[in-house]
């Protein structure tokens, strides 16, 4: 089996000692394993105890001075990995990732990589929590990157509080299944739509819902790093444009039908996440409706595009989430039959939790022959499960269609 190729880079913590028992269990997995050391990552560990371990010189310079190092050190890197992990990745570095500098061999590096990208933190509790530090993780996030942790527990000022790296065999395992991922849908077209939809009552007001769109866009982007071939149809949401996909930004619930079944006849897999209207009103006034004119609000149901896409491609695998107040799996699998989906993520809304706008949430898969319930997870977790569980079916029926 071809060795896989793994590019650590370890940055100015003290937790960097941590990353050379990470280096030996990657290596003992039988990866091959490269380090960046940052100027930072250098005043803690020396590079000779990551060519111990690694058996591979470390690269620090981006102007290639160091033993070994090329000019052009960033992009034969580049080159060469499969996955890159920051472990531990301080605040600074996570910032420099975030800005997209390339000032340093880790910055260039990873502008230049096109892989999947690991970020385990590892700094202060207040380093952490810092609203700076919090936006440049949550704009990795969307951009696809995978940070693993910090958990919680005692950090080497002697406090207790979050900001603690991840345990190297964790890191590990996340680095095994980045690499197992990384380009399982390569060739493969999918179709993922996102947002609430917004039916129009007059030129001012609309009837809409709380669909913040995470959910579709994690999906969508997890699609992405899995080497997929993605087309995110998006209702309005505040979230930024995610980079590397065909986007098409859509308002009402017939732009939306339009645009998904003009492009359903092709894809592998369709994700129905948006929040489609259920009802539109029957008409729109043309003009802004005054106070006392609009006492009712005749509508009129939108169709299923649910349903419409299985019948116009019965090859794709076909997905949809329900939101349900009453039972879960019954209501998802009668909705699951009726739109003739493969799989529908049902996900609950009760007093306490509404999964809309959140960051979390709890759901449980529902197919024909069964239904496996989640714990809470992020909207990211919860999509990497979603594709592990369609790749799942694609490969069942790939493996039908042979025999
Ligand atoms: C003793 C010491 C410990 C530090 N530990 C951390 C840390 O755990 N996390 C962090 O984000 N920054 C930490 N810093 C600050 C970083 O080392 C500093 O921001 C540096 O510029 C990071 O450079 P690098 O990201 O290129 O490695 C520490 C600094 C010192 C002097």
């Amino acid at each position: 089996m071809k060795t896989r190729n793994v590019l650590l880079a370890v940055t100015g913590s003290i937790a960097a000692y941590k990353a050379a028992e990470l280096a030996s269990e990657l290596v003992q997995n039988d990866l091959s394993v490269r380090v960046i050391l940052t100027r930072g990552g250098s005043r803690f560990i020396s590079p000779q105890t990551f060519e111990g371990i690694t058996g591979n010189l470390v690269a620090s310079d981006l102007w290639g001075t160091g033993a070994g190092e090329s000019a052009m050190e960033h992009l034969r890197l580049a080159s060469w990995a499969e996955v890159l992990i920051v472990a531990p990745a301080t605040a600074d570095a996570i910032a420099r990732l975030a800005g997209g500098r390339s000032d340093d061999l880790l910055g260039a590096s990873a502008l230049a990589f096109r892989g999947p990208v690991l970020i385990a933190p590892a700094m202060e509790t207040n380093m952490f929590t810092h609203p700076a530090t919090m936006a440049n993780l949550e704009l990795l996030t969307r951009r696809g990157a995978t940070v693993i942790g910090p958990e919680s527990g005692r950090l080497a000022s002697g406090s207790i509080g979050s900001g603690r790296m991840s345990e190297p065999s964790e890191i590990a395992r996340a680095v095994r299944d980045a690499l197992r991922t990384s380009q399982s849908l390569a060739g493969r077209k999918v179709l993922v739509t996102a947002g609430p939809t917004r039916e129009p009552i007059d030129p001012v007001r609309y009837i809409g819902n709380r669909s913040s769109g995470k959910m579709g866009y994690a999906v969508a982007t997890e699609a992405q790093r899995r080497g997929a071939e993605v087309l995110l149809i998006s209702g309005p949401t505040s979230l930024a444009r995610p980079t590397g996909m065909e986007v098409i930004e859509v308002e009402t619930s017939d732009e939306m039908r339009a645009a998904v079944l003009h492009n359903a006849p092709n894809q592998a897999v369709i994700v129905m996440c948006a929040a489609v209207a259920d009802y539109k009103p029957s008409r729109a006034s043309d003009g802004k409706l005054k106070r006392g004119e609009a006492q009712h609000i005749d509508v009129t149901a939108t169709s299923d595009i649910a349903a419409e896409a299985a019948r116009l491609a019965p090859d794709a695998v076909h997905i949809g989430f329900a939101l349900e107040s009453g039972p879960l799996v019954t209501a998802a699998r009668e909705k699951l039959r009726r739109k003739g989906q493969a799989l529908v993520v049902a996900n609950g809304i009760t007093p306490d939790h509404n999964p809309f706008g959140s960051e979390t949430n709890q759901v449980v898969f529902v197919t024909e022959s069964g239904e496996r319930a989640f714990p809470p997870a992020t909207k990211v977790e919860i999509g990497r499960w979603l594709w592990d569980e369609i790749e799942g079916i694609l490969l069942s029926r790939s493996s039908t269609e042979r025999t």
